[in-house]
């Protein structure tokens, strides 16, 4: 319990004298119900904090059931499936891996599977409930998973605490995607993998009876793989689709900063320069005829026109 912290500042937490918390220095204090530390903080009977909790609390009992229909009508066989997903996160022996929106745990059996440690958290605590049973069920060895309600966008994890994050059925719902896949980088080490995917029938499909069926059927096939959200230090980005092409799996690498580029290399031809001289030196504009003739002198003198540019007007300015 101790590598929990506080999702609010990132502070230890440990456990109360009589366990029925995890506490702070600061005075934060957040229950534990049954084994499952709950890191949402309550809502006090006014609106629930996201618009598809109240769903996965009340339904959770019918989820196994809805889960099970829509691998059948997808034609496509649950275990397998979901075994390629994990295989995604490419983990290597003794990981430390954060499942996000684990639901009724239906993955993180397959992450228990290989040599892991795993974090499984929720934001709806009767999901978790069901997800904790399904693992005793299969006796799972308690000592290598930890279960929490938490929320996907304030995750209780330092920067860098695992090797890999995964969540797989919710993105598209939840109310800030970009947000959500920031914080699972957040958490996860440079060089670690996030993978994330939920319904989206491929684009490619679009105009098919597949889509227009699925759709039909269930409005959350119609959403679009969110590529614009993924946080500018993902590195080695791919998007697949898996369930024939109903679900899409994003999956990245953790990288730090933006790309960087080279900004002193010399282009080749007429124009010439770098990207340093065409970004970040760029001038106000001239007239279309004085452009076609410094374009013609420039030519003529076998310089390129930022060569030629920068010749004439350090000329103009006198200076080196
Ligand atoms: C469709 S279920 C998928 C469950 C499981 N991953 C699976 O594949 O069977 C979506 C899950 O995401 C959870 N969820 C929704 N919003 C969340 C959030 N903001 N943070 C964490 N979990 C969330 C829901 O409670 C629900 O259990």
């Amino acid at each position: 319990m101790l590598d929990f912290v506080s999702p609010e500042n990132y502070q230890p937490l440990t456990p109360a004298a009589d366990g029925s918390a995890l506490v702070g220095a600061d005075g934060a204090r957040y229950p534990i119900h049954d084994g499952i530390p709950d890191f949402v903080p309550a809502t006090g009977g006014e609106q629930p904090l996201h618009g598809n909790q109240d769903f996965y609390r009340t339904r959770a009992h019918e989820y196994d059931l809805g889960n099970s229909v829509m691998f059948r009508m997808l034609l496509a066989e649950e275990e397998p499936v979901r075994e390629d997903i994990v295989a995604s996160l490419k983990l290597l022996p003794g990981a430390r891996v954060l499942e996000i929106g684990c639901g009724t745990c239906r993955d993180t059996v397959h992450l228990l599977r290989r040599d892991t440690t795993v974090y499984a958290g929720d934001l709806s605590y009767e999901m978790l409930a069901i997800g904790k049973q399904r693992l005793e069920d299969v006796r799972a060895d308690f000592s290598r998973v930890r279960l929490f309600r938490g929320d996907a966008m304030r995750l209780p994890f330092p920067d860098g605490f695992f090797d890999a994050a995964f969540h797989f059925g919710g993105l598209n719902l939840f109310p800030d995607i970009a947000g959500a896949l920031k914080e699972m980088a957040r958490v996860v080490k440079p060089g670690g993998r996030v993978v994330a995917g939920d319904e989206s029938v491929g684009p490619w499909l679009a105009e098919t009876e597949f889509a227009k069926i699925l759709k039909n059927s269930n409005p959350l096939f119609a959403h679009v793989a969110p590529l614009d959200r993924i946080p500018v230090n993902a590195r080695d980005v791919s998007c697949r689709w898996v369930l024939n092409g109903s679900f899409y799996l994003i999956s990245f690498e953790v990288g730090a900063g933006e790309p960087q580029l080279d900004l002193d290399v010399e282009f080749p031809g007429w124009r010439g320069g770098s990207h340093r001289t065409r970004y970040f030196g760029r001038l106000e504009g001239v007239s279309p005829q004085l452009r076609e003739t410094i374009v013609r002198q420039a030519a003529a003198e076998g310089l390129s026109i930022v060569a030629w540019l920068e010749k004439t007007l350090r000329k103009a300015t006198e200076t080196d």
